[in-house]
């Protein structure tokens, strides 16, 4: 109900900027939970994490374990030319902590 279409301002700009189709900026945050902080931490996960497959991989994998995350992310920034620093890793992580809080609202809400 309350979803938004994160980034879409931050996409556009950057498309203007660099002239690269902006990666999908589509994420299920609500927007209360939409700090700036967040946001940021968002803007590193949708540049870094959409470098080589769509974002959709990262967000619709339904992971509810932030030591999952903390593997993909991991293994994700030993590929060859990720571009991702351990800055980017932890910023990415913050962001995919939330989605983790998500997942497991959606199965506490499933399991009732
Ligand atoms: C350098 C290229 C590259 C980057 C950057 C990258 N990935 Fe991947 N990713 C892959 C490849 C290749 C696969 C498929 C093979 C595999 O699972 O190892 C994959 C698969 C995945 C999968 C699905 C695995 C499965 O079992 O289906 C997830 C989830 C994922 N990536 C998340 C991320 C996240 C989160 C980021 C950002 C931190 C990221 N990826 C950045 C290359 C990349």
């Amino acid at each position: 109900m309350f979803r938004v279409l994160l980034g879409m301002g931050w996409a556009l700009g950057l498309a203007a900027c660099s002239g690269r189709p902006p990666p999908e900026s589509i994420t299920p945050v609500s927007e209360a939970q939409l700090t700036p902080e967040l946001r940021a931490d968002y803007d590193v996960f949708a540049q870094r994490c959409s470098k080589c497959h769509s974002l959709a991989k990262p967000l619709n994998s339904h992971v509810d374990d932030d030591d999952v995350w903390i593997r993909y992310v991991a293994k994700m920034r030993r590929q060859p030319a990720s571009g991702i620093s351990e800055r980017d890793g932890e910023a990415i992580l913050r962001f995919l902590h939330v989605l983790v809080e998500q997942e497991r609202a959606k199965n506490a809400e499933k399991s009732k």
